[in-house]
């Protein structure tokens, strides 16, 4: 199994990638640390706890990390996840409190004591642990196996601004820093996420398992939905924390180009946008430039049975 450390900001998509990783037997999870994003850092961190004791999977520590970004004010999408962050889910307080150790110290700690080049960073909120973890500690460039991060847009443009998507917006110091870092970077921006989309007849698919991981999961979908029905148009919800994860399960169902990504900190117009070079000569990343929506719905639908 591929070990991994999941940082993220649940928030619904971030939820429903839980729920992916919880059931994959490809994925060791070896810890799930949590930032200040959709919500803030206490309700991030509560939501990941609650999606834990839903999966029934307390062997997993979750420590609580940044609660703010490096440099700018935060921004929230409390719009996008509701109140709570889990959308219309049932609220409670979680049983197990957060494990002792912050997010960032958690990260490097677990990346050392490991072979080097075995442990991947997943990152579906924005970067701020991640960054932090590698200022303290530069060898987790070379250490880690590679950052596998939802984030960033090239082809259509932002989803908070006209240029940047709200993971790197919400932290673009910190996306810069892992970008400057040396780290491998996979990345799944919107140009690949926006191709996978929550419909009806996939969202009732994943209903008709009636089990309650399946129950939780239709809900969080049929959420986002609803939201993204009423500010865009009309559109379905793209699903676009679950990509990074069924990437690491299944890579055949993306495409992906090696490019140089950079992240704009200076401008206040475009602040956040993600430069995405295919021409460069010295690559830092691969970009998703292609999403199979079918192949990872089904692939959802089959781990929560
Ligand atoms: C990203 O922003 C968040 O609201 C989602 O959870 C996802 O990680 C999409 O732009
Ligand atoms: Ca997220």
């Amino acid at each position: 199994a591929t070990p991994i450390i999941f940082d993220c900001d649940p928030g619904v998509d971030d939820a429903v990638a839980l729920l992916l990783a919880f059931a994959s037997p490809e994925l060791e999870l070896l810890a799930i640390t949590t930032t200040a994003g959709n919500v803030s850092g206490t309700l991030t961190a509560r939501n990941a706890r609650l999606i834990r004791q839903l999966a029934g999977r307390e062997d997993v520590p979750v420590h609580i990390g940044a609660e703010r970004p490096l440099v700018r004010e935060p921004v929230e999408a409390g719009a996008f996840h509701g109140e709570s962050g889990l959308g219309a889910l049932p609220i409670a307080e979680p049983a197990l409190p957060v494990t002792s150790g912050d997010a960032v110290q958690a990260i490097i700690d677990i990346v050392r004591a490991r072979p080097e080049g075995s442990v991947t960073l997943v990152v579906t909120g924005p970067m701020t642990n991640a960054a932090l973890a590698l200022q303290r500690a530069p060898d987790l460039a070379a250490r880690l196996k590679a950052i596998v991060a939802m984030g960033g847009a090239r082809s259509e443009g932002g989803n908070i601004t006209a240029s940047a998507e709200f993971n790197i917006f919400a932290d673009p110091h910190a996306a810069d820093v892992v970008c400057r870092s040396g780290v491998t970077i996979v990345a799944f921006g919107l140009d690949a996420t926006h191709q996978v989309r929550a419909t009806e007849a996939r969202i009732a698919a994943i209903e008709a398992l009636g089990n309650p991981l399946a129950d939780a999961a239709a809900s969080l979908l049929r959420f986002s939905r609803e939201v993204e029905r009423q500010v865009v148009h009309g559109l379905d919800a793209p699903l676009h924390d679950p990509c990074p994860i069924a990437w690491l399960i299944r890579p055949s169902l993306f495409e992906l180009r090696p490019c140089r990504l950079d992240v704009e900190t200076g401008s206040p117009l475009t602040m956040g946008h993600t430069a995405v070079e295919f021409r460069a000569p010295e690559p830092n990343a691969q970009w998703a430039v292609k999403a199979d929506a079918d192949g990872l719905f089904a692939l959802l639908t089959e781990r929560l049975a």
